[in-house]
């Protein structure tokens, strides 16, 4: 058993041409910590873009900024999944989310309103919109996800670097991770119970998310 393991690894090497592989990897460390500095770019965005609005306009719409870089394994795993070319070249133009970066919004209306500022920047080209708030997946799943281009300048070149933003409101990111978590356990007891009640909170928090929205909103007309 273990010797078939063994060697249908050793298949799987020279599979995908170990010199390659070798070469690929010098490259890998140099292009991660591009997407690495693609990250920190978009991150000071909207820290500023929250700094703005919270002197200029007494507004907070930014709760938190989170960032991550996808793991070698997940990408790998990915180019693989998708039938693609493990490459440098094929990583760039295929995986479009080696960098992401999720800004968790207080509201959902400071989610759009902070979106397009974002995107109406003059270096920033978007790619895709996907709105799971306005269209929900069937499981319940909302956010509001863009892939957006950045320029970021190196000593002598520039690189434009594709990197996934996620706006999401607090609730709509607690749903999420508890939903993530279920997906990752295998033989759950009751999963097709457990999705249900996911189903149903999904939309309980919807309809307290905009409820929310609009006591926040009759608070703040009435000025003093
Ligand atoms: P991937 O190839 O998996 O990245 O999907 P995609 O290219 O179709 O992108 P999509 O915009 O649908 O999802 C991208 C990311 O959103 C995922 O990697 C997750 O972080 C998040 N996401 C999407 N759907 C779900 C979901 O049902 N549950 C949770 N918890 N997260 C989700
Ligand atoms: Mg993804």
């Amino acid at each position: 058993m273990e010797k078939d393991l063994q060697k249908s690894f050793i298949d799987q090497v020279s599979y995908f041409d170990k010199d390659k592989i070798f070469e690929n990897m010098q490259n890998f460390q140099e292009v991660m910590l591009m997407y690495n500095c693609a990250v920190k770019e978009v991150r000071t965005k909207f820290e500023v873009l929250n700094d703005d609005l919270s002197v200029a306009h007494n507004r907070n719409p930014i709760e938190m900024i989170k960032t991550r870089i996808k793991k070698p394994q997940s990408i790998f795993n990915k180019l693989m999944r998708k039938n693609l070319d493990i490459s440098m070249q094929s990583l760039k133009e295929n995986i479009n989310d080696v960098a992401g970066v999720r800004v968790i919004c207080s509201f959902v209306d400071d989610i759009y309103e902070v979106a397009k500022m974002f995107i109406s920047q003059d270096d920033i080209t978007l790619i895709e919109v996907k709105d799971y708030i306005k269209n929900p997946k069937e499981n319940g799943y909302r956010s509001f996800h863009i892939i957006v281009s950045v320029p970021v300048f190196f000593a002598n070149r520039k690189e434009d670097i594709k990197v996934e933003v996620q706006f999401r409101t607090i609730a709509m990111d607690f749903w999420a991770s508890l939903e993530h978590e279920m997906k990752y356990k295998k033989d759950i007891e009751n999963a097709d119970e457990i999705i249900k009640e996911l189903k149903n909170c999904a939309d309980i928090i919807a309809s307290t998310d905009l409820k929310m929205q609009e006591i926040n909103k009759k608070i703040n007309s009435t000025q003093n």
